[in-house]
């Protein structure tokens, strides 16, 4: 294995391997001192230099750090970019693509997507003279119609967070890419394991890594990946400047938690697709968003850009008043605000993730009192179901008791 520490033969062999391998395998290959399987935790922000002029590659650990340097690496490969990105949370990744615009930039946004990439984007980077626009980034019409002279990229979610709503990212990103803008995907429900955006034509991939890629609430994260020499460059310009970089030990963690992302993806896909059939047929249930379900309205791009579906999905109660019950009574299915770890998580977005959302934008998007988004994990769909079939039993009656 010895050629593989040689960055091209690394690359050939790499790209020849099916994904579940190369996940399992993140760092194996990369540690040429000791031949450690699992890739060591580097804790040192400071690299002696040989001589003045030369460098080992490392020099400070805001600008590069081996354990990080691995999962960067990964990632890259993964999303078949160029170069990847580690951040401290989600949150932090989106603030460094962000600083690639400047005053009277403007952005075209998901019009439903996660409520703090709409508060960074309202609260925070509006105050530098950016602007957004909230469009349904699959209706081209709707985009262009939006479009302003200071417009420089297309942000989507896809499917976004909470509604499922699906963009397709081939006709949307050669829309953008002839306008010039640049195109980033938020592919956090979905990660590399089911689509990779940038060989659907998409400029920038972020993630936030807290959800599927680090799979066991334990670790906050965010990675980006970048296509092109030039949008890499200004990414790690970036990147290093503001300095809101990953951790060596939570690099290391990341990269356990995505050796096993294929086992996790699937059975998340497998638990929901059940999961989401379970409610559709529910009596106090009133609609179910998600795009593994035929009746999804963009069922067949889903089907067509992706390998599969996410273990998200949202679903509106029929009664508002059956919620507080709910939330008090699972018990396997804990109220908590995440997504895309192991263990199953209810949200109730219009109070808790999509609370800096106005009330008005929200109903009219449709994340009402009446939504929950369900988080399933990978536990037995048997006692899922189990916990929310007795959660929704027991609502009801406590209904029908206070009447
Ligand atoms: C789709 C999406 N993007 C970005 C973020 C922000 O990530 P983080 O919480 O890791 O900062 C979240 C968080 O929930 C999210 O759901």
């Amino acid at each position: 294995m010895e050629h593989l520490n040689d960055a091209a033969c690394r690359e050939q062999f790499m790209s020849k391997i099916k994904i579940e391998s190369r996940l399992a395998q993140i760092g194996s290959i990369s540690e040429p001192v000791t031949g450690a399987i699992s890739f060591p935790i580097y804790q040192s922000t400071a690299f002696r230099h040989p001589r003045l002029g030369q460098s080992t590659g490392f020099d400070y650990a805001r600008t590069k750090s081996p354990t990080r340097t691995v999962l960067e690496q990964a990632i890259a490969e993964l999303e078949s970019g160029d170069a990847g990105f580690a951040s401290s949370s989600g949150m932090a990744s989106l603030q460094t693509i962000f600083a690639l615009f400047s005053q009277g930039d403007h952005l075209l946004v998901s019009l439903d997507l996660y409520g703090g990439t709409y508060r960074l984007l309202e609260k925070v980077i509006s105050r530098f003279g950016v602007t957004a626009t909230y469009v349904d980034t699959n209706d081209l019409e709707a985009l262009k119609a939006n479009l302003q002279q200071g417009t420089k990229a297309v942000l989507i979610e896809t499917p976004t967070n909470p509604l499922m709503m699906i963009t397709d990212l081939s006709k949307v990103c050669a829309w953008a890419k002839s306008r010039g803008l640049i195109s980033i995907v938020d592919n956090t429900l979905l990660t590399p394991f089911f689509q990779r955006p940038l060989e659907l034509g998409a400029d920038i991939v972020i993630h936030s890594a807290t959800k599927y890629l680090g799979g066991h609430n334990d670790v906050l994260a965010g990675l980006i990946v970048t296509k092109g020499k030039d949008l890499s460059e200004r990414i790690a310009f970036l990147h290093n400047t503001i300095g809101a970089v990953l951790g060596p030990q939570d690099s290391w963690l990341m990269m356990r938690g995505m050796k096993t992302l294929a086992l996790r993806m699937e059975r998340h896909q497998f638990n929901a697709i059940k999961m989401a059939s379970f409610l559709s047929k529910h009596p106090m249930v009133d609609q179910v968003y998600y795009p593994g379900l035929e009746n999804h309205p963009h069922y067949d791009i889903q089907k067509c850009q992706s390998s599969g579906n996410t273990g998200i999905l949202s679903f509106k109660m029929k009664d508002a008043r059956n919620i507080e019950s709910i939330l008090r009574n699972i018990r396997l299915i804990a109220f908590a605000e995440s997504l895309g770890g192991v263990e199953s998580l209810m949200t109730y977005p219009a109070v808790q993730t999509h609370a800096d959302i106005p009330e008005e934008i929200r109903r009219q998007i449709g994340v009402d009192d009446r939504l929950l988004r369900f988080s399933v994990g990978i536990e037995h769909i048997e006692d899922l179901i189990a916990d929310i079939s007795r959660a929704f039993d027991v609502a009801q009656n406590e209904l029908v008791t206070s009447v």
